[in-house]
C-alpha cells in the first residue's frame, strides 16, 4: 500500500524534495595511503552488514496504542488538564500519534543519512573516506527500510518531515564545502538521534522496537566514530575564520534541534489546543531530562573534532549540557555495539529452545 494513505496529512507522495548541491564531486588518483583506523572501520562496516529480513522477528505484534511499549512516565503529558478531559479512545490515539510522530523522523533522518552519506562519497577528498562513506551509504539504507516498514507494517500512520531537521538537512546539504554534510548530519542530526534511540531502545517493551533500535544503534557507532576521525584531521589545518564558520553552524543547528523539534505537528493533527500543549511539554520534567539527555552524544563530539571555541562552550553552559563533554564516546559506542550482540545471543538461545521443544514433540508424536 502507498505511503500516501497512511499520512496523517495530505502528503503528495509523487512529488520530490530537491536539494541542490554546491560542493564539487572530487576524483581521487591516490588509491594508496589509506589511514589504518579508516581503513579497519571500512572492514568492520564489510563485515557487520546485516539483513534487518532476517535478523528480526517480525512475527512479533505491537500495540496500537503504545507500539514500542514505552512506560507511561514516558508520557509528558500524564496528570496534565489536556491529559484529564481525554478519555481511554482519545488517550490512545495521542499516544499513538506521538510514537508515530517520533518514528516517522527517525525514518526522515536515516533517508536524510543515506543522501548525505552518498553526497560525502563523492565530494570527501580522501578514497579511504570515500570507501567507508560507499559501507554507510548501505547502512542507512537498510536504516530507511527497517524504519519504514515497522511504520507502515506495524504503527499504520506516518508524519512528514518535520521542517527544522528538514532546514537543518538542507543548510548542510548546501553548504560549499565537504565537510559541513557530516558536521550537520553525521554530529548533530545523528548524534540526537543515537540519543534519542538509545533512551527507547532502553526503556522499549515491544522486543520487535528493542531489536530495530539496538541493531540500527550498532551501525551508529560506526558512523559517528567516522565522523569524529575524519573530521578531527581535517579541522585540525582551519584557518580561524573557517573556524568560526562551523562553530556558528553548530550553535545555531544545536537550539534549533533543542527548541524547535518538539513534536508540535502531533497536537496540530490531532486538533488539540496547540499553545497549551506546548508549554505542558516544555514544562515538563521528563521532556526537560530528555532534552538534556539528548546532547549526550553531541557535546563530546564537538568538543572532540575541535569545535570547542567561547560561543559553543557559552551555548552548552546555557543549554545546561556543557558537562557532557567529559562523556566518553567510545566507551558509549561499545556499549551500544555489545548490547545488540547480546540481543542475538538471546535471540538464538530463544530459538535453539523452541527447536528442542519442537524435536521433543516430534519424538513424542512419532513414538
Ligand atoms: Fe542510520
Ligand atoms: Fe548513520
Amino acid at each position: 500500500m502507498s505511503t500516501a494513505e497512511k499520512y496523517v496529512v495530505p502528503t503528495d507522495v509523487t512529488a520530490t524534495w530537491d536539494v541542490p548541491a554546491n560542493c564539487s564531486a572530487r576524483f581521487s588518483w591516490e588509491y594508496d595511503e589509506p589511514r589504518a583506523r579508516l581503513l579497519s572501520l571500512y572492514q568492520k562496516g564489510k563485515d557487520k552488514q546485516w539483513d534487518s529480513t532476517k535478523r528480526m522477528d517480525w512475527s512479533i505484534d505491537v500495540d496500537w496504542a503504545n507500539p514500542v511499549g514505552m512506560p507511561e512516565e514516558y508520557n509528558p503529558f500524564l496528570g496534565t488538564s489536556v491529559w484529564d478531559k481525554m478519555n481511554q479512545k482519545e488517550r490512545d490515539n495521542f499516544t499513538h500519534h506521538q510514537a508515530a510522530w517520533s518514528w516517522s523522523q527517525f525514518m526522515h533522518g536515516e533517508q536524510g543519512a543515506m543522501i548525505t552519506a552518498a553526497r560525502i562519497v563523492e565530494t570527501v577528498p580522501d578514497m579511504d573516506s570515500k570507501f567507508y562513506g560507499a559501507t554507510q551509504v548501505m547502512d542507512e539504507a537498510r536504516h530507511v527500510e527497517t524504519f519504514a516498514r515497522f511504520l507502515q507494517e506495524k504503527v499504520g500512520t506516518v508524519f512528514p518531515m518535520n521542517k527544522d531537521l528538514a532546514a537543518l538537512l538542507n543548510d548542510a546539504l548546501q553548504a560549499k564545502d565537504w565537510d559541513f554534510a557530516y558536521l550537520g548530519m553525521q554530529v548533530l542530526i545523528e548524534g540526537l538521534a543515537l540519543a534519542a534511540f538509545g533512551l527507547q531502545r532502553d526503556m522499549a517493551g515491544n522486543p520487535l522496537a528493542k531489536q530495530l533500535l539496538a541493531y540500527v544503534m550498532q551501525d551508529e557507532a560506526r558512523h559517528v566514530a567516522f565522523g569524529r576521525l575524519a573530521l578531527k584531521d581535517a579541522y585540525a589545518e582551519l584557518s580561524e575564520k573557517e573556524r568560526d564558520e562551523r562553530e556558528d553552524f553548530v550553535v545555531e543547528g544545536c537550539w534549533l534541534m533543542r527548541n524547535r523539534f518538539l513534536g508540535t505537528e502531533v497536537y496540530e493533527a490531532l486538533g488539540l489546543p496547540v499553545k497549551e500543549c506546548q508549554d505542558i511539554a516544555d514544562h515538563s520534567e521528563f521532556q526537560q531530562i530528555f532534552r538534556t539527555l539528548l546532547f549526550s552524544r553531541i557535546v563530546p563530539c564537538v568538543k572532540d573534532i575541535g569545535l570547542w571555541g567561547e560561543k559553543v562552550q557559552k551555548c552548552y553552559a546555557e543549554m545546561g549540557v556543557l558537562d557532557m563533554a567529559g562523556h566518553n564516546l567510545d566507551e558509549l559506542m561499545k556499549a551500544d555495539e555489545d548490547q545488540a550482540e547480546a540481543l542475538d545471543k538471546e535471540r538464538a538461545a530463544m530459538q535453539a529452545r523452541i527447536a528442542e521443544v519442537d524435536e521433543t514433540i516430534a519424538v513424542g508424536a512419532s513414538a
